[in-house]
């Protein structure tokens, strides 16, 4: 029995520096010390030795037992010592500690988002759905359908940015148009602002990436007053007063006859200052009436319908109402610039 019990400690030691988990340590526990423990049941037999044996192994099991037990308390330490650790590690945010979070101030919408956003509220009033198209685009979207065939020279009035499998950043907005078509029935109203790019040196009035808006209109009878109008209109919202217009005939592959609208400087009254370079008046946006081939790239019958379209440039609009002098700021990320708005 002596044997048995040194046996018993012998191998219940090496299982223990062995375990891995408190599970595998609590296991040993069981098996040596539980109920039915291997140690338990020497302990239990005890009674059926003599005065003589008893006291010597009972003496012997009961250390015995002891040093298991404090070698697997041991372990157990170790392993709880290692799960906070762990739990340290993997759930680090402590809803216990009573600080308050550092304040980092409140961030706040672009100037050029809100403006937008104000923009699509104008016209969203007078029945416009707003529409979005994407950024990477194919040069039949941004080209073709706008009647700006392959080797076509207006190609080159917008420097673009390729992608090496032959698709572009959209240079306009005007892609979008097309796609409105092909997926809304006439007669329809759509505004569809966005990102573009161009391959432009930078300068105080050229970016790589500025906004413009898109607009268009395909219904009966659609002449160059409707344009006016509701460009009129539009203009007196954003400038919160009476704007007052004017066309000069321009050339723009994707409507005919094409324009660019100016609007009379609001803060000579179009007499001439430093604003409007002495001419009264500032140009705005490009416009027209839809060019028939691009009706037909977007499966509407131009026999039947007509339009008006028009493509406004989002940053140059926000520099004439708040007076700002670079178009680098918008993107500077620079926040004594930002948080004027
Ligand atoms: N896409 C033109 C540009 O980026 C602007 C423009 C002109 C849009 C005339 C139009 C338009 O819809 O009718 O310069």
């Amino acid at each position: 029995m002596k044997e048995q019990l040194e046996n018993i400690l012998k191998t219940t030691l090496s299982d223990i520096s062995r375990a891995n988990t408190a599970d595998d340590a609590e296991a040993i526990r069981i098996k040596v010390l539980g109920r039915k423990g291997e140690l338990t049941a020497i302990l239990r037999s005890l009674g059926s030795l003599s005065h003589e044996e008893k006291s010597v192994l009972g003496k012997r099991s009961n250390e015995i037992k002891k040093i298991i037990e404090n070698s697997i308390d041991e372990k157990m330490a170790a392993f709880s010592e290692i799960s906070a650790d762990q739990l340290c590690r993997d759930e680090w945010l402590d809803v216990t500690l009573n600080k308050p979070a550092l304040f980092t101030g409140r961030g706040r919408m672009h100037i050029l988002s809100q403006v937008q956003y104000e923009i699509e509220d104008i016209f969203s009033s007078m029945g416009f759905m707003i529409v979005d198209g994407p950024e990477a685009e194919i040069e039949y979207y941004n080209f073709e359908a706008l009647n700006i065939p392959k080797h076509h020279p207006a190609r080159d009035m917008q420097d673009t940015f390729w992608t090496e499998d032959g698709n572009l950043l959209r240079t306009q907005t005007s892609a979008i148009q097309i796609r409105a078509m092909e997926k809304h029935k006439p007669p329809f109203k759509m505004l569809g602002p966005g990102r573009v790019f161009r391959y432009e040196a930078v300068d105080a009035s050229h970016e790589h990436t500025f906004h413009q808006i898109e607009g268009m209109m395909v219904d009966k009878d659609i002449s160059v007053s409707n344009l006016i109008y509701i460009m009129k209109e539009c203009l007196s919202a954003i400038f919160k007063k009476d704007i007052t217009v004017r066309l000069r005939p321009s050339y723009y592959p994707f409507v005919e006859p094409g324009f660019d609208l100016d609007f009379q400087c609001m803060i000579c009254g179009g007499k001439g200052c430093k604003v409007c370079k002495q001419n009264g008046w500032l140009e705005f946006l490009g416009c027209g009436l839809v060019h028939p081939k691009v009706l037909r790239a977007g499966k509407i019958d131009p026999d039947k319908w007509s339009g008006f379209a028009f493509g406004m440039g989002l940053e140059r609009l926000v520099q004439m109402r708040y007076g700002i002098n670079d178009i680098r700021h918008y993107q500077s990320g620079d926040l004594r610039f930002l948080s004027q708005f």
